[in-house]
């Protein structure tokens, strides 16, 4: 399967002072998600962003937005993250206690529900609860820092996700975090990523427009395009 591959530009490294405009470039760019990482100085050391920033964002994109929760106890946010205009909602495995009911609780919101590994958490942790997610996204870094370097043995970890999704007869899409740029594009799409964000490599660029373009044509022939 070639075609479907999403490209979420991370807005960790845009300029929050022009936060708009940045993401009116990437969306000339192509974008077809809006990631927005979510942390909360627990479960990941850094702070970032809430809900009225999520809201203010919802404004202005005219793609989905979907949010990454690092934060402890997630549950907690699900609703304010809902409301604020999130379409896809993913939360850590290491961070919901009872992630069947969180997975539950924001498909019953109506939008999209996804769990997050940290890059030590194995793919068998997704065995009970794979059948019901919409989304898995696999760390190819550490939460908590845009600009890190990619973890090689990720794309081992790509492989071992598609097949615990396969054996719960799930073919849901699989988002890669951290570290993706147009040297290992391609690579993270032959493993079985079909969703790549990417923060550095598209805002830490003069041209966050050019950079989009590029990472989508760095997934080669599997990238496919947007009209
Ligand atoms: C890391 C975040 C990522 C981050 C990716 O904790 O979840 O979404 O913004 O940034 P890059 O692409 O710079 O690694
Ligand atoms: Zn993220």
């Amino acid at each position: 399967m070639n075609r479907g591959i999403q490209i979420a530009p991370s807005i960790l490294s845009a300029n929050f002072a022009k936060l708009g405009e940045d993401i009116a470039a990437v969306e000339r760019g192509g974008a077809d998600l809006i990631h927005v990482d979510v942390m909360d100085g627990h479960f990941v050391p850094n702070i970032t962003i809430g809900p009225p920033v999520v809201r203010a964002i919802r404004k202005v994109a005219t793609r989905p937005l979907d949010v990454h929760l690092m934060i402890d106890q997630p549950e907690r946010y699900v609703d304010d993250f809902v409301d604020a205009g999130a379409a896809m909602l993913s939360v850590h495995v290491e961070a919901a206690r009872h992630l069947h009911r969180t997975i539950a609780h924001i498909k019953s919101r109506g939008i999209k529900a996804g769990a997050v590994l940290n890059p030590s958490t194995p793919a068998t942790a997704l065995e009970e609860i794979a059948g019901d997610l919409d989304f898995v996204l696999v760390m190819s870094v550490n939460p908590g820092f845009g600009g890190q370097v990619f973890i090689p043995q990720s794309l081992e970890k790509l492989r071992r996700v598609r097949e615990v999704l396969s054996r719960a007869g799930s073919s849901a899409p699989i988002e890669i975090d951290g570290g993706i740029d147009a040297t290992n594009a391609a690579d993270v799409v032959a493993a079985g990523a079909s969703i790549l964000v990417a923060g550095n490599a598209i805002f830490g660029t003069p041209d966050a427009e050019a950079a989009t373009r590029a990472l989508r044509a760095a997934c080669g022939s599997a990238a496919g395009s947007r009209a």
